[in-house]
């Protein structure tokens, strides 16, 4: 008996020196000195032997066991150490690697631009306005003073989905849903897409507007030559001139055209503005009476003021842009210098 406790022991201690990791380690334990491992089964082996010598071989197999477990704590401690060691090693930081860089996007430059004149407007204490994109023909022509056959519908490539709904071509189809729901006094801009059947370097099938529009009493083209001057100063710089050019809209009577001296140049001439020393930043004009009349609202009593502008025309002037389709890529290259 004795001998084959002392073969165990040795076995057991020579498999402990030879685990290589903690879960082998731990493989021995249970070989050994697991519920059916082999002091398990020596124990139960006592039953064969003498009565008066079980205490004895008891007390072997006892103290062959606590100093198997001794050997396996002491390999256990060992093992653990080595495998944090390994752990670490493995897990460490090479921190001259570039880090991982973080992208933070910005507002579209056509954005920039919406919030900049809507912040100048309602300073002046306009509302803003929404509307739909797709519109009747009535609210997006008619209405505006421009019936079927009229040649101004010329001057707008249109977009038409039936005969009588359009994409529309202009906010200024906001004047007519503002006049018809609101009572004077009305003082509204309205940001937003608009879509003409026009490509080129210049032009894109949609492009964006801000209609403006102010009713009330005894507005005169002063109001609008004054309020036109102020907002371009505010938007360019307090240098910048503004040119006014008899124009024609069937809306508006007198119509006119704004220039502003050119942002890149200062007025000077350059290829931005074509060596003009000018840019065209909007068109607009005092109200014409059939189309106040056309909302209920007397033209005797009242009178109106209203603008359209380009958005995507003014942040071409603005940021300096050689080429408008560059503005719809979105490419994050051209977007990345809007930050
Ligand atoms: N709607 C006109 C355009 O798209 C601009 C405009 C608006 C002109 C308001 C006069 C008054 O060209």
């Amino acid at each position: 008996m004795k001998t084959i406790l002392d073969k165990i022991l040795n076995d057991a201690q020579k498999e402990t020196d030879c685990a290589s990791d903690l879960k082998g380690l731990n493989e021995v334990r249970i070989k050994f000195l697991g519920k059916n491992g082999e002091f398990t089964a020596v124990m139960k082996n006592l039953k064969d032997i003498k009565a008066e010598e079980r205490p004895l071989f008891g007390k072997l197999i006892n103290d062959a066991k606590v100093i198997l477990e001794g050997h396996i704590a002491f390999k256990e401690k060992e093992l653990s150490v080595k495998e944090l060691e390994e752990k670490l090693l493995s897990e460490t930081v090479d921190i001259t690697l570039p880090g991982k860089r973080v992208e933070y996007g910005s507002l579209h430059p056509i954005s920039i631009v919406i919030n900049e004149i809507t912040d100048i407007f309602t300073g002046l204490g306009f509302d803003v306005t929404d509307g739909p994109e797709i519109e009747t023909d009535k609210f997006n022509f008619e209405m505006l003073n421009i019936p079927k056959d009229h040649p101004a519908r010329d001057m707008q490539d249109t977009f038409y989905i039936t005969d009588d709904i359009v994409l529309r071509t202009q906010t200024s189809s906001m004047q007519i849903r503002t006049m018809l729901k609101q009572k004077p006094p009305i003082r509204i801009i309205n940001p937003g897409k608009v879509y003409r059947s026009d490509f080129d370097s210049s032009h894109s099938p949609m492009f964006h507007q801000i209609e403006g529009l102010a009713v009330d009493k005894h507005i005169t083209l002063c109001d609008l030559l004054g309020l036109l001057g102020e907002f371009a100063k505010k938007l360019f710089s307090k240098e910048t001139k503004t040119r006014f050019r008899p124009s024609y809209f069937p809306f508006t009577e007198p119509s006119v055209e704004v220039d502003v001296t050119c942002s890149e140049c200062k007025g000077k001439g350059c290829p931005l503005c074509k060596g003009t020393g000018w840019m065209e930043i909007l068109g607009a004009g005092i109200v014409n009476p059939r189309v106040l009349e056309n909302c209920g609202i007397d033209s005797g009593e009242y009178s109106a003021l209203a603008f359209g502008m380009g958005i995507e025309r003014i942040a071409i002037t603005r940021f300096g842009i050689s080429d408008m389709r560059i503005v719809f890529e979105n490419d994050k290259r051209f977007l990345r210098n809007y930050r």
